[in-house]
C-alpha cells in the first residue's frame, strides 16, 4: 500500500519505517528541512532501539522517502497518518493547531478518495473537527478514522511490530477494510483489532494513559506512606503485584512520571472533562502527587546538607524522562537541576543519550560529563533520576574513590538498601526501610 505520515518525529518515524518493513512505500512529510535532510541522507534524528536497523533497510531499498513536501507526499498515497504534534495550550486542552493546519491543508489538496488516520492523541469530538477541516475545501470523497497509538518510548518497535492491541475508530466500511489489511501484518499472533467508533477510539487513547498515570502516582503515594509507617514499599509492591487484578506493572515508584505523553494527556483529560461539566477527581489528584514528587528527593538532600546546598556540587545521572530514550520532555531531571541551581548549588550531568537534548535547553548552566564516573569529579553527593542499566550495577569503588561524601539519593530504587549501608553510604531512595546497622 502507498502511505504517507506526516509528523516524522518520535511517533511519525517508527510508524513510517514499521509499515515500511511490511512492505508498504512509505512517505514522511514534515516541515523541519533539517530534518528532512538528515533523514534522506540516511541519519536517523531520534534515539530508539532497534529502529536504525530497519529505517536503514527500508531506506536502502526505496520503500521509505522523506519530504518537506505535503503536496508531493500525497500524491499518490491510500492511507495518510497524522503523526503531528498535540501539546497541551495554556488551558490544558490538547492543542489541535498542527493537525488542524494539516487538515486545512490537505483540503486543498485531495484529489481522489484517501483514508486520513489520526494517529496524534487527541481529544474526542477531533475526528469530527478533522472532517470539517478537510471538508470545507475539498468535493473529493474521503474517511478520517481515529488510530490512536499505543508504543512506547524505548520499546517504539517492538511496540508497533507486535502491538498488544490496534484501535481502530471508525463508521465508514471502506475505511475499515483499508485499516484492517494494512495492519493485518502486525497482528497475526491473534492480538485484536479493535473497531470502534471515532470518539470511543480517542477516548480509548487518554483513558489508557491516564490509568497508568494514576497506578504510578498511586504507588509513589504509597511509598511516601511506607516511609512514615516504616513499612517498605518494596514489600507491599509485591505483595499486591501478584494478585492478577492488579498486575506487576507500572508499581516501581520513584520521582515521578514525566515524557511527552503522560503529563500532557492526564492534563487534557482533566480539561476535557471540565468542558463536558465533569469534575474528574482522581485525575486531578494524579496530576498533584505527580508534581510534587518530581522534587521527592529534593528535601531529602538538604537534610543531609544541613539546609544550606549553596556552593555544594552534585552529580547527576539519568536526563531523559525514562531509559532508553533521548527524549526529554517533562523529565523530573530537569525539574531536580532547576531546584539545585536555584538552592546556590552546582550540578554535572550524565546520560548515555540525552545530553545533547538537554543542551539545547539548559545550555551551560551545568556541566556536562563524558562519563558516569567522571560526572562524579568534585560531587559532594550523586543523584540517580533516570534507571538507565549502566546504572544498576556500577563501580562502588570508584564511586567511593571520587565522591566528596558518601552518598547517594536514588529516585529509582537501583540498589538494595542494606548493601549500601554494608558499602557505607548514605543513601536514600523511595519508600524503603532504612538499613539496620
Ligand atoms: N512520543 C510518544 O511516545 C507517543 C506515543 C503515542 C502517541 N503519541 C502522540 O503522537 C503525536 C506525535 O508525538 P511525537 O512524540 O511523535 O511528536 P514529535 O514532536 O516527536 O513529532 C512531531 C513532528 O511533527 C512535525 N510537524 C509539525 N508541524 C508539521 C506540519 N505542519 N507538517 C509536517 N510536519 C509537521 C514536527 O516537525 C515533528 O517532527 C502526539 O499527539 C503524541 O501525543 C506520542
Amino acid at each position: 500500500m502507498k502511505i504517507t505520515v506526516v509528523g516524522t518525529g518520535y511517533v511519525g518515524l517508527v510508524t513510517g519505517t514499521c509499515f515500511a518493513e511490511t512492505g508498504n512505500e512509505v512517505t514522511c512529510v514534515d516541515i523541519d528541512a533539517n530534518k528532512v535532510k538528515k533523514l534522506s541522507a540516511g541519519q536517523i534524528t531520534i534515539y530508539e532501539p532497534g529502529l536504525e536497523k530497519l529505517f536503514e533497510r527500508n531506506l536502502k531499498e526505496e520503500r521509505l522517502s522523506f519530504t518537506t513536501s505535503l503536496e508531493e507526499g500525497i500524491k499518490d498515497a491510500e492511507v495518510i497518518f497524522l503523526a503531528l504534534p498535540t501539546p497541551p495550550g495554556e488551558d490544558g486542552a490538547a492543542d489541535l493547531s498542527f493537525v488542524l493546519y494539516v487538515a486545512d491543508q490537505l483540503g486543498k489538496l485531495l484529489t481522489d478518495y484517501k483514508v486520513i488516520v489520526d494517529k496524534s492523541t487527541v481529544p474526542v469530538g477531533t475526528a469530527e473537527k478533522v472532517i470539517a477541516a478537510i471538508a470545507k475545501n475539498c468535493k473529493t470523497p474521503f474517511d478520517v478514522v481515529s488510530n490512536p497509538e499505543f508504543l512506547r518510548e524505548g520499546v517504539a518497535v517492538d511496540d508497533f511490530m507486535k502491538p498488544d492491541r490496534v484501535v481502530i475508530g471508525t463508521t465508514s466500511e471502506r475505511a475499515r477494510k483499508v485499516m484492517g489489511e494494512l495492519y493485518a501484518p502486525f497482528v497475526r499472533q491473534g492480538n485484536p483489532v479493535l473497531f470502534m467508533d471515532e470518539k470511543s477510539a480517542e477516548l480509548t487513547k487518554y483513558a489508557a494513559n491516564s490509568f497508568l498515570a494514576t497506578k504510578i502516582s498511586f504507588m509513589n503515594e504509597i511509598a511516601i506512606l511506607c516511609e512514615r509507617l516504616g513499612a517498605d514499599v518494596d514489600m507491599v509492591r509485591r505483595g499486591i503485584g501478584s494478585d492478577d487484578r492488579i498486575g506487576k506493572r507500572f508499581l516501581f515508584p520513584g520521582i515521578g512520571y514525566g515524557g511527552s505523553c503522560f503529563p500532557k494527556d492526564v492534563q487534557a483529560l482533566v480539561k476535557s472533562s471540565e468542558d463536558a461539566q465533569y469534575d474528574f477527581k482522581i485525575l486531578n489528584a494524579v496530576m498533584d502527587v505527580n508534581e510534587k514528587q518530581k522534587l521527592f528527593l529534593l528535601p531529602k538532600i538538604k537534610a543531609y546538607f544541613k539546609n544550606n546546598l549553596k556552593g555544594k556540587h552534585f552529580a547527576l545521572w539519568g536526563l531523559a524522562f525514562k531509559p532508553n530514550t533521548d527524549d526529554i520532555r517533562e523529565a523530573p531531571a530537569l525539574y531536580i537541576i532547576d531546584a539545585l541551581l536555584a538552592e546556590g548549588a552546582t550540578v554535572s550531568v550524565f546520560d548515555p543519550e540525552a545530553m545533547g537534548n538537554v543542551k539545547q535547553i539548559v545550555g551551560d548552566k551545568i556541566i556536562y560529563a563524558e562519563h558516569q564516573y567522571t560526572c562524579l569529579d568534585n560531587a559532594d553527593a550523586l543523584i540517580i533520576a533516570t534507571e538507565w542499566s549502566v546504572f544498576r550495577t556500577p563501580d562502588f569503588h570508584k564511586i567511593s574513590a571520587t565522591l566528596k561524601n558518601q552518598a547517594i539519593f536514588d529516585g529509582r530504587n537501583l540498589f538494595e538498601v542494606q548493601r549500601m549501608k554494608e558499602l557505607g553510604y548514605h543513601y536514600e531512595s523511595v519508600g524503603r526501610i532504612p538499613a539496620i546497622s
